[in-house]
């Protein structure tokens, strides 16, 4: 049998590329450059190729932490603030954004004491991911669910005011002087809603459009101007829509709809 070929080891193969192992375990040089290059990581979000990356930070539009960006900067994705545009990006690895069409019965919170069954039962456990505010009980229609804290502090904070369509099927016909009340606001026991958009589909089907997200609100409103709510359902929120998601099925946020609603909540300028 021939004599196999023996590799030289490796240890000889570093001492003739002049780096030793101790050297290369040990030597990292505080001055070389660490993590990510910044053009990679927008690329790989769907920002362009990464040319046009690159042509986003010369042009200044891309801040870490704040600062503009340069060209050939890096970053660790795992702790820096990365805005394009004003507009936050979540550069975090392992961020998941679900849609799921809540059937009416399951519960919008992610356990349940009485056993029922909830929305996060209905997406993949892992990674544990929240719903992104609430929809009641008897209410269906879309939801989004996060592992995104950040994101989710915005979409339910009402300063950011995003906005979510309804439609409620209501009992009677709602005549134009009701749905003016609801376009000017309504009196509620904890006070008068924003204005409202609001449009009828005689003689039961009405559209309304809220920015505020109070306890039960779409059906304390209907119910104030005399037409009780049968059905809920929640068919926008903000940017996201999707009528073909049948209730109970969800699906994964594109990635041009997670810049659509980072952009949704951007904060105001002036607001801070
Ligand atoms: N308004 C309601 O009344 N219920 C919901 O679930 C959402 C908005």
């Amino acid at each position: 049998m021939p004599d196999r070929e023996i590799e030289p080891p490796l240890w000889e193969q570093w001492e003739a590329a002049g780096t030793r192992p101790a050297d290369a375990l040990t030597n990292v040089r505080p001055d070389l450059p660490q993590g990510d290059r910044l053009q990679k990581v927008l690329a790989r979000l769907g920002y362009g190729s990464r040319r046009s990356c690159e042509e986003m930070i010369s042009a200044g539009r891309v801040t870490v932490d704040g600062v503009v960006a340069t060209l050939g900067r890096r970053i660790d994705v795992d702790s820096a603030t990365v805005e394009v545009d004003g507009v936050p990006v979540s550069v975090k690895p392992g961020l998941v954004y679900y849609l799921l069409n809540k059937p009416r019965g399951v519960v919008s919170t992610a356990s349940d004491p009485q056993g029922r069954r909830t929305v996060v039962e209905m997406v993949p456990p892992e990674p544990r991911v929240f719903p992104v505010g609430r929809l009641d009980t008897d209410t269906e229609g879309l939801l989004l669910l996060t592992n995104d804290g950040a994101i989710t502090h915005r979409l339910t904070h009402p300063s950011f005011g995003v906005e979510k369509e309804y439609l409620a099927e209501v009992q009677g016909t709602p005549t134009p002087a009701s749905l003016r009340r609801l376009r000017e606001g309504v009196d509620l026991d904890d006070g008068r809603t924003s204005p409202a958009r609001a449009s009828l589909d005689p003689p039961h089907l009405l559209s309304i459009t809220i920015h505020e997200g109070r306890n039960r609100q779409v059906r304390r409103m209907c119910e104030a101007i005399g037409h009780p709510v049968q059905r809920l359902v929640r068919v926008r929120i903000g940017p996201i829509a999707d009528r073909k998601l049948k209730p109970g099925q969800w699906r994964a946020l594109t990635q041009a709809e997670v810049q659509a609603l980072q952009a949704a909540v951007r904060p105001l300028p002036g607001s801070g």
